[in-house]
C-alpha cells in the first residue's frame, strides 16, 4: 500500500511491477522495499513506523559502453539473511560495538546484455539503511567505466538541512541551515580563501548531508567504506525534494573505472527521532570491513602539541628563507640566507618536547622541518618536498635522541602540496626516514591542486591513493592522521593506524580567514564527523589574533572555555593542544584540563543536542572510572543541565568544572573563566551556564 502511494507520490506512473520484495530491521521499525517497474527499472523505498521517509527511489548506474546497468533488468534471486554480532573497536568512543542488521540482496539480470548480472545489497538496522552495487565477476563484465550514478534518495518533504557546496577537491566550507528549497551552492562560494576548491555546481551539496523533517525526524546521509570509487556529492532537485548520486569525476568524463568482481562505497541513511541518535549511531563503521592490522598493540591514540599554530598567525614560517623559485634538486640549501622567522629550528623543538614532557602530553609534531617550503604552494609544481632533506637549522639526530631522553614522541609531516605523484615516488624512502629517526606517526596534507594534473581530491585515484598511503603505514607500525584527504567513511575500522582525517573547516581557519562560526562546532558531529574522526585541532587559548599584530581582525568564534569542552564534544583519537606554549603558560589552571582530557574511551553518552545549536555530551575513560563531560553552544548562551546518573550508583566523584567567567562572550569577552570544585554522585545534576559561543568542560574522578 505505502508503495503504490509513494510512487505516486515522486510523480511517477504507475509502473507495472516486475517484483517487489521488503525487509525490516531487527526491531521492525524500519522498512526497505526493493521493486522493480516498468523497463526492468529498479528502485527503493524506506519507511518508519509506516511512515515513508525515502519515496520510491531509481537505482542504477550509466556506463561508458551501451546499455548501461541501468534498466532492463529480471530479478535472479533475492536472498533474506541477518547477523547478530558485536566487535571490539581498537579505540574509540565506546568499548564494544553490536552489528545488528537483516538483509536483502537482490540479483538482477539483463536479458538484453548476455544476461549481465549485478547485486544490490540492502542492509537495514534499527537505525538506519545502508545498500550498494555489487558486480560479480562473470564473462560479459570485466572492465567498465562508470559514466553516472542514479542512485536517488527521494525525500517526502522540504526538510531543514544543514549543507555545504558541492565540491571535487574541498570539504573546507562552512555550513548553511536552509530548506532544500532554498539550497543554492554557488551563493556560498568562498572564493577569497585559501585552499583548493573546485565546485560541483549550483544545486550541489556534499555528504554526510544532515537532514531534519517537520515532524522531527533526522536523517542523515553518506557513504562507507570508500574504496576503489569517487567520492558521492549529491544533486539537489529543490522542487522535488529529490537528492541524486554525484560522483566526484575522473579524467575523461569517466567516473570510475572498474573492473569485476567490484562493488560500490554504500550509501546510508541515518535516522533518529532525537538529534543524539544520530551522534551515536555506529552504522557507518558496521558497514566498514575488519581490522587488516593483525598486531595492533602499537595502535595508539593521543595527544599532541605542535610547531604549527605559531605558523597559522604568522609569528613564525615553514619556510627557512625567503628566496623564491628555487629547484629542488638543484638548490643548496646550506648557502640560502635565512629569514629569521624560521619556526622549526632544534631549539624551538626542545622548547616544545620540554613543555610536552612537562605535561604529560606525549607527542611533538614539527611542521616546516624540511627543504621546500620557499615556494611549495600555488604553483601546481611537481617537484616541492623530498622529504628526507631538514633544513640547516634542524637536527634531526640530535632532536631523535633529546625526545627520547624525555620520553617524548614527534610526529612527523609530509605536505605533499597535492604532487602527489612526487609523493608516490618517494614514499618508500620517506617513510624509512622516519623509521631512522624514531618517528611512528606521520600527518600528511595535500594543500594545493593535484598531480597527476586532471585528478581531483576526491576522485576514485586519489581515493586510492589514501588507501594506499594508510596500509604503507600501517606495513611499518606508523600513525597516519591525514589532512586534504577525501571526507572520511568509517576506514579507520579497516585500518586503525588511520587516527584521523581534517576533510572539514579546521580551527586554522580562525588564524588567516573571516573564520568559524560560533555554531560550527555544533554542526560537524552531524555530518563530517559521521564518517570518522577529525583533526580539529581545539584549544586555542589566545582567541583574538591582534594579541599578535595590532589590528589583526582575525579570531577565534569562542570562549576560552569552549575550546576545552570540545575535546570532549568533538570525537577523536588525535588530539593537538593547538596553542603555542607561551599561551598555556599564561593560563596553567586552564590547561590542566587538556593535560587530563582522555582520548581513548570505554563509553559516550550524548545527552542532549540539536546541529546548529548545541551539545552535551559526556565519556568514560578507557580502563579508568573518570568520566569527562563538554558542553558547548552557538552564538546564543544558554543553560544546560547535566543529569548524573550516568555515574556510578553510590560512589563519590572529586569534580572539576571549567566554566564560562561571569561576563564572558565569544566576541566581547571570550577568556574569562572561573574553575569550581565539589564532590559529585549519580544522583545531582549540574547546571551549567554557557555564555553566548561559550561551553562548559568537567573532569568526574572517582573519589577512592
Ligand atoms: C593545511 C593543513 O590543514 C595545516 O594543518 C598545515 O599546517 C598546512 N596545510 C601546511 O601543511
Ligand atoms: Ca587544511
Amino acid at each position: 500500500m505505502i508503495r503504490f502511494l509513494s510512487l505516486i507520490l515522486a510523480g511517477l506512473s504507475m509502473p507495472a511491477l516486475l517484483f517487489s520484495q521488503s525487509v525490516t530491521s531487527p526491531d521492525g521499525n524500519l522498512k526497505l522495499t526493493f521493486s522493480l517497474g516498468q523497463g526492468g527499472v529498479p528502485h527503493y523505498s524506506l519507511s518508519f513506523h509506516e511512515k515513508p521517509v525515502l519515496l520510491a527511489s531509481r537505482l542504477g548506474l550509466t556506463t561508458l559502453s551501451k546499455p548501461g546497468l541501468e534498466s532492463g533488468f529480471n530479478l535472479l534471486s533475492a536472498e533474506n539473511s541477518e547477523k547478530d554480532e558485536t566487535w571490539t573497536p581498537v579505540w574509540g568512543e565506546v568499548s564494544s560495538i553490536r552489528n545488528h542488521y537483516r538483509e536483502l540482496a537482490v540479483t538482477l539480470t539483463q536479458p538484453g546484455a548476455k544476461n549481465r548480472n549485478l547485486t544490490i545489497r540492502f542492509r537495514l538496522f534499527n537505525d538506519g539503511l545502508g545498500f550498494r552495487y555489487e558486480f560479480p565477476r562473470q564473462p560479459e563484465l570485466s572492465y567498465f567505466n562508470v559514466v553516472s550514478e542514479l542512485t536517488e534518495f527521494n525525500l517526502t518533504g522540504d526538510h531543514l538541512a544543514w549543507w555545504m557546496p558541492g565540491d571535487y577537491d574541498s570539504n573546507e566550507y562552512l555550513y548553511t541551515t536552509s530548506r532544500l528549497s532554498e539550497i543554492n551552492a554557488f551563493e556560498v562560494f568562498a572564493s577569497k580563501e585559501k585552499g583548493e576548491k573546485t565546485q560541483a555546481g549550483e544545486y550541489v551539496v556534499q555528504t554526510p548531508l544532515m537532514l531534519k523533517t517537520d515532524g522531527g525526524l533526522y536523517l542523515n546521509i553518506h557513504e562507507a567504506a570508500l574504496v576503489d570509487y569517487p567520492a558521492m556529492n549529491l544533486n539537489v532537485d529543490r522542487k522535488n525534494r529529490s537528492l541524486s548520486a554525484h560522483l566526484v569525476p575522473g579524467p575523461g568524463g569517466v567516473q570510475a573505472h572498474l573492473q569485476t568482481p567490484a562493488k560500490t562505497p554504500w550509501r546510508t541513511v541515518i535516522l533518529a527521532e532525537k538529534a543524539t541518535g544520530i551522534l551515536d549511531s555506529k552504522l557507518v563503521l558496521n558497514l566498514n570491513e575488519p581490522s587488516v592490522i593483525g598486531d595492533v598493540s602499537w595502535i595508539k591514540p593521543m595527544k599532541y602539541i605542535g610547531i604549527w599554530w605559531e605558523m597559522h598567525v604568522g609569528k613564525s614560517s615553514w619556510n627557512y628563507s625567503d628566496t623564491g623559485n628555487l629547484k629542488l634538486a638543484e638548490t643548496d640549501w646550506s648557502k640560502l640566507t635565512p629569514n629569521g622567522r624560521h619556526g622549526a629550528t632544534t631549539e624551538r623543538t626542545k622548547f616544545y618536547i620540554d613543555f610536552a614532557a612537562e605535561h604529560h602530553i606525549p607527542a611533538v609534531l614539527v611542521e616546516g622541518w624540511n627543504v621546500g617550503w620557499e615556494d611549495w604552494w600555488g604553483n601546481w609544481k611537481e617537484e616541492v618536498f623530498d622529504f628526507v632533506t631538514p633544513y640547516p637549522d634542524f637536527d634531526v639526530a640530535g632532536l631523535q635522541a633529546y625526545a627520547a631522553s624525555k620520553e617524548v614522541k614527534l610526529i612527523m609531516h609530509h605536505e605533499t602540496s597535492a604532487s602527489v605523484t612526487n609523493y608516490e615516488r618517494r614514499f618508500d624512502r620517506a617513510a624509512g626516514f622516519m623509521k631512522q629517526y624514531g618517528y611512528d606517526a606521520v600527518k600528511t596534507g595535500y594543500v594545493g591542486r593535484i598531480i597527476p594534473r586532471g585528478e581531483h581530491h576526491d576522485g576514485q585515484w586519489m581515493v586510492n591513493h589514501y588507501v594506499r598511503v594508510a596500509r604503507g603505514f600501517a606495513d611499518r607500525k606508523i600513525l597516519l592522521d591525514a589532512h586534504e584527504p577525501v571526507r572520511p567513511t568509517g576506514l579507520h575500522r579497516t585500518y586503525p593506524n588511520w587516527l584521523a582525517c581534517e576533510a572539514a573547516r579546521g580551527n586554522e581557519f580562525n588564524g588567516w580567514s573571516y573564520g568559524n562560526t560560533p555554531e560550527h562546532e555544533t554542526i560537524l558531529p552531524f555530518t563530517r564527523l559521521v564518517g570518522g574522526p577529525m583533526d580539529y585541532t581545539p584549544g586555542i587559548f589566545q582567541v583574538k589574533m591582534d594579541y599578535y599584530q595590532p589590528g589583526k581582525k582575525e579570531a577565534v568564534k569562542t570562549t576560552l572555555v569552549k575550546q576545552l569542552a570540545l575535546y570532549v564534544t568533538l570525537y577523536s583519537p588525535f588530539q593537538m593542544a593547538a596553542d603555542l606554549p607561551e599561551n598555556y603558560n599564561r593560563f596553567p589552571d586552564a590547561f590542566k584540563f587538556i593535560e587530563q582530557v582522555a582520548t581513548d574511551w570505554d563509553d559516550t553518552r550524548y545527552l542532549d543536542a540539536e546541529p546548529g545549536d548545541f551539545i552535551l555530551a559526556a565519556r568514560k575513560e578507557k580502563g579508568t572510572g573518570t568520566w569527562f563531560a563538554g558542553a558547548i553552544t552557538d552564538e546564543n548562551a544558554r543553560t544546560l543541565t547535566l543529569d548524573l546518573s550516568f555515574l556510578t550508583p553510590g560512589e563519590q566523584y572529586q569534580a572539576e568544572l571549567y566554566l564560562d567567567g561571569k561576563e564572558a562572550s565569544w566576541d566581547k569577552n571570550p577568556m574569562v573563566y572561573e574553575i569550581k570544585k565539589q564532590v559529585v554522585t549519580s544522583e545531582m545534576k549540574l547546571t551549567l551556564p554557557l555564555a553566548a559561543g561559550g561551553g562548559a568542560a568537567l573532569v568526574l574522578r572517582p573519589a577512592n
